[in-house]
Order: structure tokens, then C-alpha cells, then sequence
């Protein structure tokens, strides 16, 4: 098809040259005799205009069409455009296509619900802000391709029918038919596989891994998403960051024209808790948390006086306007950290008022107001429990809330860390001991000593980025030992045969010369969504589930013929 130029990149450079365009027709407006029609492809919007008396098939919003004409520079700049210096007039208009009354606005905002978006996702996918975003999607995957194919790094795919390994989330099935009854899994991450490849002597590989997980959705996470996965070998920590702090560098500078200063900074996971109340801090604000549990020691209120941990966040300048609602909603909070309250104090004229005032000792209250340089009007917020994680994440997801009620983030600025020394194992909500990142991280040498006795001690060479209060990325050394690694299995409560069946084959392979080795993921798609400013993940994925794991464009998923059913030897049995 004739074209001469893409419509965003015409300027004044071009004034006087004929040019050929294709694209849909944003918006047509008619003044008097003259018709000015936006044209818009993939790379910008471009004004036409048609003079009185020239003959031009009936065009409306989003028909395809093609226009022959000159470029002229506008008397006056439309600072809203790109091209807004210069337009096209109009000698000829082709009609390619017709389209029907779009059913959202296809402009960068538009008032459309996400379902709808997502059903008429290639609508949606035409507003310029969206093509945007995936534009530097895709810029983020070259720079990471550039850098990893410099530094020597091998792309290597991995299988995506898999075996079923327990992880983190549940795996999603793909049963054989073939096989009947037996299940291939989608992995989860090629986490087995790249190690595997580390054994083989690869020594350096990456891959731009899709990974599913059935996992409960949330703003930043997808069932199906996709890592920037890499491994190497004979590398300790600080060489293995260095290299992924160098391929970070060359994301910012190519997709954002940003130069991180490196080294990155780096905060031990207990500092990051105690400190920011999370393992993924946003350190562009402060609200620290701070420990207050010696003031405390002989409380008049019981619940301080036997809490093991008892923290303080101060909030400047919202004491006066804090009302009981602004509480509820705070112990809304504490309680997704199992506290069944946070206890508030507020600062007026000098003192500390509220309910919880009349039991601060004057001792007290004279150390509170040194420890948190208190000042009139600050709100301070306490969180108590015998569980010092809970008071710190309860605290940590309190800050979060006030920081953006608060407006304390400037947007467009980026704030990166890695956060190290996390412990081994965690517990889950049953109890159970599980691992913190996944049973192939290796335990800190010097605290192999504790395996057998107490586990919670135990610290991993893992580590993860963090940006802007995202993880962004995770990764460890690995366990290169077969003996260590059949102990961690243990450890996890795995009996022997468990192990033989889930993991043998990986097990056996280390009894064949396994070099140290280590890696890291990043997650595509949040690196996209924070390079874009995005706060929804859906917005980088074109197309992607909702929230309710749907895709509602497709309707995926969807019930299968029964002809499907029986070719696998599956029965749907409905749950009562
Ligand atoms: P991990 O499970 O931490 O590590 O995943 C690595 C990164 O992937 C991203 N991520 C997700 N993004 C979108 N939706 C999801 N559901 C989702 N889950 C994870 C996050 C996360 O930091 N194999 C290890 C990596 C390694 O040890 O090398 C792994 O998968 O940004």
C-alpha cells in the first residue's frame, strides 16, 4: 500500500513535501466549509485538512483511510499534538475500511470500565497511551537483549509442559491424553530447568520466560506473566548484582534516558522490616517505623506492658483532622496482619490526647515525645503484638496508605534497593514451615549449624530488587550440594519418598559434578508497569485476565466439548 510517512513523525522539516498516509480517523470536525480530520496510526496523530470543494468519501470516527496531500505549517501551533506545528492538506481521500460506533473513547483517557476495555481489548489497544506503554514493553525486553547477548549470556528456551513441582502457588494442569490420568504443569518459572542448564555447563543463560501461577490476583500479579529469567555459574553475590544492577542500568537509560547510579544500595531484610515495615520498602518517603517497646516495659495498659513488640509511626499534620472513621479504617489494616487493633495518639497543644493518653505515664509520654520528635498535630500510631513481623508489616501497610493519601510520592522518580539476607523458611498461615523464596536457595554457611534445630535462624544468599516499593525481581545463590539440598527438602517435611518422586531426577543430577551457580528473575511486567507509571499490571499486557481470572475478550476460561473430555478420559464432577 502507498505510504510515505508514519503520521507522528511529520514536522516542520517536512512543510512542502507531498505525502501519502494511512491510518484510522480520530476525530472529524466540520468548520463551515473547511473539515479537519486527526489521523492517527502507531506512531502519533497528525491533523488533515480538506478544503472547501474537494470531493472526500463520508469518513467518521475509527474508518480506516488513506489521504494524498501536502504538508503545510499551521498559522497556529496545536501544542497538543506532537505534529501540531504543521498539518496535511488534503488533495485525495481513499475510504479502506468502515468501522461501527467504537463502544469506548479511543483517546489516551477514556471513561470505559475495564471489562469493557478488556472485552474490546483491540479497541482499547488503539488509545495512544496504551500503544505507549507497550512500546516500551518491548523496549525494556531489546535493552535487556542487548545487555545479556553483550555480556555473554546464552537464550535458551525451556519447555512449558512440564512436572508438576509444589511452589508457591498452585500449578496450572494440562492433562495427557496420551497418558490418561497423568498431568503435564505449566511452570510455574523455569527455576528447575535453569539450574539444570548451570549443571550442563552453560555457565550463562537467560530467557524471556513466560510462568503461570494460580494464585489469587492482585493489582500487580497475573496468572500468566512473564520473567526476564536468568542463571549463571561460578559467580558469588556481589559479581551475580553486579551484572543485573549493569542490565538495570541499560533498561533506564535506553527506555527512560535515566543513568542509575550504581552500586544500588543495599538493606538486609530485618532492617528493611523493622525499619519500613515491609520486605519491599519504598524509601522515597519516610514515616519510619520506630521502636518504642522500652518506654513501654511498665505500661499501665496490659496489652503494652506484656507485648514483645511494640512499634510507633508518627503522621504529621493529620492529628486534627483524624477522625473515628480514619481509625476504623486503620484497624481494617491491622487486622490482614492479625492485630485486632492499632492504638492512636494524638498530638494537641503541647500534650498527647485520645483514650489511650490517660494511660501514658508522664515519663512516658516526656520519652515518646524525645524518641519521635513529636510536634502539634502529629497522629502517632502503635502497633503491639507478640509478633514483632505482624507489628512491623501492620505498621508498614499504614505508612503505605498515609504516603499516598498524603500525596508523598512525586511521580516519575524511581527508587531502587535490593533487599539481602532474607531467612530461609517462613512460616505459612497453617504454621508450616515453607521457604521463603523456593527450596533451592542456599542457607547462609554459617548458619547450617542451625538446620536441625532451629530452622527460623537460618538466613539464604537470596535477594530481592525492589522498586518503588515493588519487587521487581528476586533471585539466590543456589545449593550446589546434593546432601544439603536432600536436608532442605527434608527440613520442609518432604518424606524420602516425596522427594524421589517430585525431585529425583533433579537430585540425581547433582551428584554429577554441579558447579556453584546462582540467578535471578525479574518480573516483565512490573518493571513495565513502573517504568510506565503504571499502578495496574493490565495496563503492560495486551492482552490480559481481570481480576477474576477472565479473559473477558475470549471468555477463556470456557467449558470444553465433551468429545475433549472423553479424548482425555476426564468427568466434571460438580462440587456440592
Ligand atoms: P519469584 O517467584 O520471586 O522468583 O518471581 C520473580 C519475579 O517475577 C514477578 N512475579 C510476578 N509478576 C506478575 N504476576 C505474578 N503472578 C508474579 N509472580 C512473580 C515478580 C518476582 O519478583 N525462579 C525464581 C527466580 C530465581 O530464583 O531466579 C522466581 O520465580 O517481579
Amino acid at each position: 500500500m502507498e505510504r510515505t510517512h508514519q503520521n507522528g513523525t511529520l514536522s516542520l522539516k517536512n512543510v512542502g513535501e507531498k505525502v501519502v498516509l494511512v491510518g484510522w480517523v480520530a476525530k472529524r470536525r466540520n468548520l463551515g466549509s473547511l473539515i479537519f480530520i486527526d489521523l492517527r496510526d502507531r506512531s502519533g496523530i497528525v491533523q488533515v485538512l480538506v478544503k472547501e470543494g474537494l470531493d472526500i468519501p463520508d469518513v467518521r470516527n475509527e474508518y480506516v483511510v488513506q489521504v494524498f496531500g501536502t504538508v503545510k505549517e499551521k498559522d497556529v501551533e496545536n501544542k497538543n499534538l506532537k505534529t501540531g506545528a504543521i498539518e496535511v492538506v488534503a488533495d485525495k481521500i481513499i475510504l479502506i475500511n468502515k468501522s461501527q460506533t467504537p463502544p469506548l473513547i479511543i483517546d489516551d483517557v477514556t471513561d470505559a470500565l475495564e471489562d469493557t476495555r478488556l472485552k474490546y481489548r483491540y479497541l482499547d489497544l488503539r488509545r495512544p497511551s496504551m500503544q505507549q506503554k507497550l512500546i516500551q514493553r518491548a523496549q525494556i525486553v531489546k535493552a535487556f537483549h542487548t545487555y545479556l547477548d553483550a555480556n555473554g549470556f546464552l537464550e535458551i528456551e525451556t519447555p512449558l509442559l512440564t512436572l508438576s513441582t509444589p511452589g508457591g502457588a498452585r500449578d496450572f494442569l494440562v492433562p495427557s491424553r496420551v497418558h490418561p490420568g497423568n498431568f503435564y504443569a505449566l511452570p510455574q518459572s523455569p527455576q528447575i530447568y535453569k539450574q539444570l542448564l548451570m549443571i550442563s555447563g552453560l555457565e550463562k543463560y537467560y530467557q524471556v520466560a513466560r510462568c503461570f501461577r494460580d494464585e489469587d490476583l492482585r493489582a500487580d500479579r497475573q496468572p500468566d506473566f512473564t520473567q526476564i529469567d536468568i542463571e549463571t555459574s561460578f559467580l558469588d553475590q556481589d559479581q551475580l548484582l553486579a551484572y543485573m544492577e549493569g542490565a538495570l542500568a541499560k533498561v533506564f537509560l535506553d527506555v527512560k534516558g535515566i543513568k542509575l547510579p550504581l552500586p544500588l544500595r543495599r538493606l538486609d531484610y530485618a532492617e528493611a522490616v523493622n525499619t519500613y515495615g515491609t520486605d519491599k520498602p519504598d524509601t522515597r518517603f519516610g514515616l519510619k517505623l520506630v521502636d518504642v517497646k522500652s518506654i513501654f516495659v511498665n505500661s499501665a495498659y496490659e496489652g503494652f506492658k506484656t507485648a514483645a513488640s511494640i512499634k510507633a509511626i508518627v503522621i504529621p499534620g493529620v492529628a486534627s483532622t483524624s477522625s473515628r472513621k480514619t481509625l476504623d479504617e486503620l484497624n481494617l489494616i491491622a487486622h490482614k496482619y492479625h492485630l485486632k487493633s492499632v492504638t492512636p495518639l494524638k498530638v494537641e497543644a503541647g500534650v498527647l490526647t485520645g483514650s489511650f493518653a490517660k494511660l501514658v505515664s508522664s515519663s512516658e509520654s516526656h520519652k515518646l515525645f524525645e524518641t519521635l520528635s513529636l510536634k502539634n498535630d502529629d497522629l502517632v500510631i502503635f502497633a503491639a503484638s507478640a509478633n514483632n513481623t505482624d507489628v512491623c508489616f501492620a505498621l508498614g501497610a499504614i505508612r503505605t496508605f498515609y504516603a499516598r493519601q498524603l500525596n508523598l510520592i512525586k511521580p516519575e522518580t524511581f527508587d531502587l534497593l535490593w533487599v539481602v539476607h532474607f531467612p530461609l523458611f517462613e512460616k505459612n498461615d497453617n504454621g508450616q514451615l515453607v521457604s521463603a523464596h523456593h527450596p533451592f536457595t542456599r542457607p547462609c554457611d554459617e548458619d547450617l549449624k542451625y538446620l536441625d534445630t532451629d530452622p527460623s535462624r537460618v538466613y539464604a544468599y537470596a535477594f530481592d530488587i525492589v522498586i518503588n516499593g515493588y519487587e521487581a525481581g528476586g533471585g539466590s545463590l543456589r545449593i550446589y550440594d546434593h546432601d544439603v539440598q536432600y536436608k532442605i527438602f527434608q527440613v520442609l517435611g518432604y518424606t524420602e519418598a516425596d522427594i524421589q518422586r517430585k525431585f529425583g531426577y533433579f537430585i540425581d543430577a547433582f551428584n554429577y559434578g554441579t558447579p556453584p551457580h546462582g540467578g535471578l528473575a525479574f518480573g516483565l511486567d512490573r518493571l513495565a508497569m513502573i517504568l510506565t507509571g503504571t499502578d495496574n499490571i493490565r495496563d503492560v499486557i495486551a492482552f490480559p485476565k481481570n481480576l477474576a481470572s477472565v479473559c473477558p475478550l475470549t471468555k477463556a476460561p470456557s467449558p470444553v466439548d465433551q468429545q475433549q473430555l472423553d479424548d482425555l478420559s476426564i468427568a466434571i464432577v460438580k462440587k456440592e
